[in-house]
């Protein structure tokens, strides 16, 4: 990311922040209305998972810098959403619910080079994420051969 989407993304999260809750509150009644079929996997109380989306991504835009932190949390995440039973097609849903709750929540100062500064972010956030679930995959599918393997025929 350049020096100037990071600049751009911390402006904006600082403007998001002082809406509390409601941004986060936007994102969820957006994801559920662009696929309700992913209502039932979130069992927590919605307004505590706001709550923390919105620390989630706090912490993660003040590691921009530091990105070996950065992908190593990722990473974890990504591991612990597919124990969720997050897919790899819901981080596009995602996304889309991300956007437009950028936009619903920021106003004018949404211009097309801040839409630019997050999409980029959150595609480096999806990649990063997945390739952590894929490490959990990748450890079941090696764990399984060696089970076999040292089942008596
Ligand atoms: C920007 C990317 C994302 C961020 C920052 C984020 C953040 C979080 C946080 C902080 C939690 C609380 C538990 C934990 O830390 O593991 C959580 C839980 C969860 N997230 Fe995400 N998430 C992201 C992407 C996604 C995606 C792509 C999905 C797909 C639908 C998803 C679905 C869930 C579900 C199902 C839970 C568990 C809810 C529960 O405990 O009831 N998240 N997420």
């Amino acid at each position: 990311m350049s020096p100037r989407h990071k600049y751009l993304i911390r402006k904006s999260f600082a403007l998001l922040e002082e809406q509390g809750s409601v941004p986060a509150l936007v994102f969820y009644r957006r994801l559920f209305e662009i696929d309700p079929s992913l209502r039932p996997l979130f069992k927590n109380d919605i307004e505590a998972l706001a709550e923390k989306l919105i620390e989630m991504l706090g912490s993660l835009i003040s590691q921009l810098e530091r990105t070996a932190v950065l992908e190593a949390e990722l990473q974890l995440m990504g591991q612990r959403h597919a124990t969720y039973g997050v897919l790899p097609q819901h981080y596009d849903t995602v996304g889309r619910a991300l956007i437009h709750m950028l936009a619903e929540t920021l106003h004018g100062e949404f211009t097309p080079e801040v839409r630019e500064a997050w999409t980029s972010l959150y595609l480096i956030i999806a990649e990063t994420m997945q390739l952590g679930a894929n490490q959990v995959l990748t450890v079941g599918r090696e764990g399984s051969d060696h089970v076999r393997r040292e089942r008596p025929a």
